[in-house]
């Protein structure tokens, strides 16, 4: 496992560009089973995430390359519907691959999916909502196997607006007989870029952004041999670089970025303290000394505050001048960097989904270990303040969703090592 080295009390300062989101990049290469043309993606970003993702395409047939900066895809001869399971549990979104999956082969098979520990994730609303796109699902020791070859359209109202159930659902719908309309929708940024995607494959899906979603099947329309999609902004990495400029008082320019998608962190910032000065595709920080508490954070589904944020604005609270409430409602077990944290000196008190911190003058640097991606990131972030060297292990959560976090932030003045 490789760890990062951070000698701390550096200030951050200047410019840095943000990158492809790695929760849109997911579902599009998945999406990429919905056609046989080649697909050329522009703004993927580096991560380990979208390695297995591209290994599991491999596995089913598909193949890639990278050209500049474009990402090709082509699956044209994808030819087997069951999924690698080894690749499958490394990461999460594998499940997105099933409404790809039976929207092409009309069977599709697959293992329970991985990702990060940080609750239970079940996939009931995925399940649930391709029984009723009439998928016959069966599911047998670990393994999940589906028949969708009649699969017709219908309403399906999710229980709750899960991402991934919404994402997988739309795929699924694009090959099902009729109309299909997802009521109470997730509606993250992340979404509207899958259904942009799909319409650019000739699919009819509107709405994605608010909360009912209609897919309709084929558009009878003339698709290029080569579709192009530019993924957008990564805006938990943008919060992130925003977050690690607040935390030691700093100065910097965020660029490539839609400003909307991150208003709920936007605002919390400002609670704390920092100056902001936003752009079309900017943000421009510049932070005080001492940030203020933020008072409380209350994670929900977009357009709420973030649950991919909280551990970053959990670390700012660490060092805030006053007290911060952080309650987390999305996932139950995502407070496991607090114990990290106190080992960096921060004074929390953690009861079930509620974490109340009170701000200390500096942490000091630690061994510290990364339990999951963002609690991790949020770690390697808390150093840049510490008196003091910080070390973070288990740095391949970092990677799984930020290209070389010591390298973005050693762009902008910090002194991070990386040792393998
Ligand atoms: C996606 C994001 C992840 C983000 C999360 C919430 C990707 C690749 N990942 O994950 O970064 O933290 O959204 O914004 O886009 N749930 C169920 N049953 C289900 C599905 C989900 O109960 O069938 C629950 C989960 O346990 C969790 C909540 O719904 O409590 C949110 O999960 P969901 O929106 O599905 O998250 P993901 O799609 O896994």
């Amino acid at each position: 496992m490789a760890k990062l080295i951070n000698e701390g009390r550096t200030r951050i300062q200047g410019e840095i560009s943000i990158g492809g989101a790695k929760n849109s990049i997911l579902p599009i290469l998945a999406c990429t089973l919905l056609t046989n043309k080649t697909v050329r993606i522009k703004n993927c970003p580096k991560i380990s995430d979208v390695n297995n993702m591209l290994n599991i395409l491999k596995t089913l047939g598909g193949s890639y390359y990278f050209e500049g900066d474009s990402l090709y895809v082509d699956t044209a001869k994808a030819e087997t519907y069951v999924m690698p399971p080894d690749l499958s549990r490394e990461l999460r979104s594998s499940i997105f691959m099933l409404g790809s999956i039976l929207a092409r082969f009309g069977q599709a098979c697959c293992v329970y999916p991985g990702g990060c520990e940080i609750g239970n994730r079940p996939i009931g609303l995925h399940l649930s909502g391709l029984k009723m796109l009439n998928v016959s699902v069966i599911e047998e020791e670990g393994s999940i196997i589906c028949n969708g070859e009649n699969m017709e359209g219908t309403a399906i109202h999710l229980d709750y607006p899960s991402v991934g159930a919404t994402e997988n659902l739309m795929m699924a719908a694009s090959g099902a007989k009729g109309k299909t309309i997802i009521t109470n929708a997730a509606r993250e940024p992340e979404i509207e870029d899958l259904q942009a995607f799909m319409r650019k494959l000739g699919f009819n899906v509107t709405g994605a952004g608010t909360s009912t979603i209609e897919i309709d099947g084929k558009l009878d329309i003339e698709v290029p041999d080569v579709v192009d999609h530019k993924i957008i902004s990564d805006r938990i990495v943008a919060g992130s670089m925003l977050c690690a400029a607040a935390i030691c008082g700093g100065n910097l320019n965020v660029k490539s970025i839609e400003p909307l998608h991150i208003s709920s962190t936007l605002s919390k910032l400002r609670e704390a303290g920092c100056n902001l000065d936003i752009g079309k595709s900017n943000v421009h920080i510049s932070a005080t000394d001492r940030l203020k508490e933020i008072r409380m954070i209350e994670t929900l589904p977009h357009p709420g505050f973030p649950t991919d944020m909280q551990a970053l604005l959990f670390a700012l609270c660490t060092v805030a001048d006053g007290t911060s409430i952080i309650v987390e409602n999305v996932f139950e077990n995502r407070f496991k960097h607090a114990p990290e944290f106190t080992k960096m000196g921060a004074v929390i008190t953690q009861r079930d989904r509620t974490a109340i911190i009170r701000g200390v003058k500096h942490l000091r640097g630690a061994h510290v270990t990364a339990q999951d991606l963002r609690g991790g990131a949020a770690l390697v972030i808390a150093g840049l303040a510490a008196w003091g060297y910080t070390t973070v292990d288990n740095v391949e959560f970092i990677d799984r969703g930020y290209e070389r976090i010591e390298d973005m932030l050693n762009s902008v003045g910090a002194n991070i090592t990386r040792i393998n």
